[in-house]
């Protein structure tokens, strides 16, 4: 599905560089590349305060914890999403409430988000599935009016655009209140490891999420708040720090990979090709087919069979998952989260991916009957 030692070789002499300075150093911990990556990455991405941390997981907790929130206000995710989402939620004893996606972009539904509202409701976590941003104005509308945070989850879009009706252009994780990503090694910019950080353009919530990753101070052994330890390593802000420098590389191989799979199977049949939003700049850290009819776990196999590998991203809704059973009513059912999980294949896609390997793929996907 990926491959990242070739490209890890071909900026090999960069992160070995990189990485042997930090032990030469041995500052593992709060090294100066921390706060440099963090400044490249805020200015790469036209936001004002990037605050790493330990993965993207915490990044979403931690976002959470910043916001002042009360055990039993409510928090909206989509259901067809990575259990991370919802899960931080959970834990800070705060209650997800899932709103249905689109069948097409696989990203939140408006009616859906719109109708999952309540009183008690005090954020939105949009998800930017797969590479493609969200449908932010809407969403950042509804929230205006309802007075509701929004919190992006940025995990697997790093790099993804959104354009507003006014044309203007924005990253995603930058439109929302707080923005979330991952660094996990096969993401749009993956590390060596688990790495994440957070975005805002709130300098005030800047100082508090800050202060929440290291322990809940500002100030070594003085604790305003409680917080968590939740740093991005050295190590691993110097290497992301070299390959901040080839996203827009490694963003364009993907995109490349995904324009031969479009014109290549552009007759297909017997799946639908991933839909672009005219206002979406997709990263295609997934190139997802849905197959109707049942047909899904028959082409995996055949698939399978002939080497191709795929995954299926995600079977299961986040409601149906049983560690979220207790927040939802029996029964409970979101049609569009239902048909994607029982469609839904995506295919290898990676910066490294070779002409040779996308015609193999291409041609067996057009002989599966
Ligand atoms: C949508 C989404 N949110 C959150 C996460 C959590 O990121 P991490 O694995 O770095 O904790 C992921 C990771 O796969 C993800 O895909």
């Amino acid at each position: 599905m990926v491959d990242l030692f070739s490209q890890y070789v071909k900026i090999k002499p960069l992160i070995d560089g990189a990485i042997q300075e930090v032990i030469d150093t041995s500052s593992f911990i709060k090294g100066k590349q921390v706060a440099t990556f963090e400044a490249n990455l805020a200015s790469w991405l036209g936001t004002k305060q990037v605050i790493s941390c330990a993965n993207g997981t915490d990044a979403l907790q931690i976002a959470l914890m910043a916001l002042d929130l009360k055990p039993g206000d409510e928090i909206i995710v989509p259901a067809f999403t990575y259990a991370a989402t919802a899960e931080v939620i959970a834990l800070l004893g705060l209650i997800p409430v899932m709103a249905d996606v689109n069948t097409t972009d696989f990203n939140l539904n408006m009616d859906s988000l719109e109708g999952a509202i309540t009183p008690r409701t005090k954020a939105i976590i949009p998800v930017h599935l797969f590479g493609q941003s969200s449908d932010m104005e809407p969403i950042m509308a509804l929230a205006e009016k309802h007075n509701l945070s929004v919190i992006e989850d940025n995990a697997q879009s790093l790099g993804a655009e959104y354009t507003f009706s006014d044309k203007k252009n924005k990253k995603t994780g930058t439109i929302g209140h707080i923005g979330c990503t991952s660094f996990f090694p096969t993401k749009n910019l993956g590390c060596f490891g688990d790495g994440g950080a957070i975005y805002t353009d709130n300098e005030e919530l800047a100082v508090k999420i800050r202060m929440i990753a290291n322990h809940g101070q500002k100030v070594k052994y003085f604790h305003q708040v409680v917080g968590c330890n939740s740093r991005l390593d050295t190590i691993q802000a110097a290497l992301l720090d070299v390959k901040l420098k080839y996203l827009a590389e490694h963003l364009a191989a993907r995109r490349e990979a995904a324009d031969y799979y479009f014109r290549a199977l552009k007759e297909a049949t017997a799946f639908r090709l991933p839909t672009q939003n005219e206002n979406a700049l997709h990263t295609f850290n997934q190139f997802t087919v849905t197959v109707e009819g049942n047909e899904r776990n028959r082409l995996q196999s055949w698939l399978k069979e002939k080497g191709v590998p795929t995954m299926i991203y995600y079977p299961l809704p986040l409601y149906k998952q049983e560690a979220f059973s207790g927040y939802v009513q029996s029964g409970f059912s979101l049609p569009n989260t239902e048909q994607l999980c029982q469609s839904v294949l995506s295919l290898p896609i990676h910066t490294e991916m070779k002409q040779d390997t996308l015609a193999y793929i291409t041609e067996t996907l057009l002989e599966f009957r």
